[in-house]
């Protein structure tokens, strides 16, 4: 069938059979915020109908407003094409920000550090041996599932190649950018960090191997190759699971600590240093805590609420203080604290209805609502985004615990506990006490994303020697397939 889009002032026609408007869209490269992979949760896929529009389902109905419905606005994720529809869409704008992290390179030359998240992609130009921009956008594979295994599971039916594509057109577009950002005409060295599943999409690999058991990585340790006529230089990976986004996060520790160092993603990745051996683990945790899959989630740029505090009144910060568009992980990260430190929530993670809540201020008993916990302007905390965070907590202090019998190791042999991820930024260790995302009371450190970082401090020689080095020692251990594992994970999700 034929259809039209409109995206800013040009029109696009379309030849397509009967699918998801998103998915469609994202054959096409027209990228549509999908925040909650097409689950009809996050209401970010706004599209608007110029010819006539279908009728809006319930979740439509309580998403949109009574004028957004009436000019023809919908759902990407909740329609299909029917011939000659043409609609308009608002393309996702990648973020840009200044940051300064500490480079490492070997001269002053143009360099550009990647990092491909499952679920956001960051990269940042270094010039002069200085951080001088970096760019995020949300990773547009998301419309085709939140997590790598879904997305390998969809590998049939030209699936992989359109993912490989749309993953490759979304780099492109993101170096790009940097790069006319530059006035160096050429770029030395592209470092790409990424799970072994990015990996693949990005340099082209099937990823059915890592999907099976005795699932296989791509390629074991560092790479160097070629890509769009740029060296890149892909950092050591060591497993299916624990890949170049993980060991390069390695290059920000003091390494002569024991230490447990975790990166929560929508894979959550630790590495364990006892004395002189290092231990990897993976685990699948879910995309809660990068603001995909739940309510009113966004992933972190300005309007995201990401530090929810209570002085008298409950007051919510935003990204950039602007208005509040929605939630970004930390936001449901210190919002979930909140709850469960004033009791909002019992042991089980349900919202009580405001009777059943005792001593607290009347201005937050009244912020108990039907549809959740309201923290801004028609912003909840709802009991499924509630639900998502517990997948996530449950999952991690299992991997812990199970990570930790398997290598013989005991808490109280740890120094000192590295939280990596974009959005433990603006964390703080109440916030994980308090919300339970850890069962553990340690020195915490927030390293933010640790990945990206760490890439910076890799275009110099003697540090990737290093870190190669260190890369060799790391043993992967197995921890998801334990007896003992769902029993942990189901004693997690509660909380304390
Ligand atoms: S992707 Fe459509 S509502 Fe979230």
């Amino acid at each position: 069938m034929k259809v039209s889009v409109k995206s800013k002032d040009k029109i696009i026609s379309i030849e397509t059979k009967s699918s998801s408007i998103l998915t469609t869209l994202a054959q096409h490269s027209l990228f549509v915020s999908a925040y909650c992979s097409g689950r009809g949760l996050c209401g970010k896929c706004k599209i608007r109908y110029l010819s006539s529009p279908p009728i809006p389902s319930k979740k439509e109905e309580s998403i949109l407003s009574d004028g957004e419905l009436k000019n023809g606005f919908r759902l990407a994720c909740l329609h299909k094409f029917k011939e000659n529809d043409y609609i308009e869409i608002f393309e996702t704008k990648p973020v840009f920000s200044e940051d300064s992290g500490v480079v490492c390179a070997e001269d002053n030359g143009s360099y550009i550090a990647v990092d491909i998240g499952t679920t956001t992609i960051s990269a940042s130009l270094i010039k002069d041996k200085k951080q001088i921009k970096t760019i995020r956008m949300l990773n547009p594979q998301v419309v085709f599932g939140g997590d790598v295994m879904t997305r390998i599971a969809k590998r049939e039916k030209n699936s992989q190649q359109v993912l490989t594509l749309i993953l490759n057109k979304a780099v492109k577009d993101t170096t790009e950018k940097l790069i006319s950002a530059s006035r160096e005409k050429k770029t030395k060295e592209i470092i790409v960090c990424a799970n072994p599943t990015m990996l693949s999409y990005f340099l082209g690999i099937d990823t059915k191997p890592i999907g099976e058991y005795p699932y296989t990585p791509p390629f074991k340790g560092a790479k160097k190759t070629k890509w769009n006529g740029f060296d890149i230089y892909i950092p050591p990976v060591i497993s299916a699971f624990i890949g170049s986004d993980i060991t390069t996060g390695l290059i920000n520790l003091d390494i002569s600590d024991n230490f447990l160092f975790i990166d929560i993603g929508t894979n959550c990745e630790f590495v364990l240093k006892r004395n002189d051996n290092f231990y990897a683990a993976s685990i699948p945790g879910g995309p809660a805590l990068e603001g995909v899959g739940i309510d009113f989630g966004m992933t972190a740029q300005e309007g995201a609420i990401d530090k929810v505090e209570f002085d008298k009144t409950l007051k919510c910060r935003t990204i950039g203080n602007k208005k509040p568009e929605g939630i970004t992980g930390s936001g449901l990260i210190s919002a979930i604290a909140f709850l469960n430190r004033f009791e909002i929530i019992d042991k089980s993670g349900r919202i009580k209805e405001a009777w059943e809540v005792e001593d607290i201020p009347f201005n937050l008993l009244s912020r108990i609502k039907k549809d959740g916990f309201l923290l801004e302007n028609g912003i909840y905390i709802t009991q499924n985004s509630i639900r998502e965070f517990q997948l996530v907590k449950g999952a991690l202090n299992a991997g812990i615990d199970i990570l930790l019998q398997k290598t013989g190791s005991k808490i109280n042999n740890i120094e000192k506990i590295y939280i990596s991820g974009g959005f433990t930024k603006s964390l703080t260790k109440q916030d994980i006490i308090y919300s339970n995302l850890l069962n553990i009371d340690k020195e915490f450190v927030f390293l933010g994303n640790s990945a990206l970082k760490g890439a910076l401090k890799l275009f110099c020689k003697k540090n990737r020697a290093y870190l190669e080095e260190v890369a060799k020692k790391i043993e992967y251990i197995e921890i998801a397939n334990q007896s003992n594992f769902q029993e942990l994970y189901i004693k997690y999700m509660d909380f304390i």
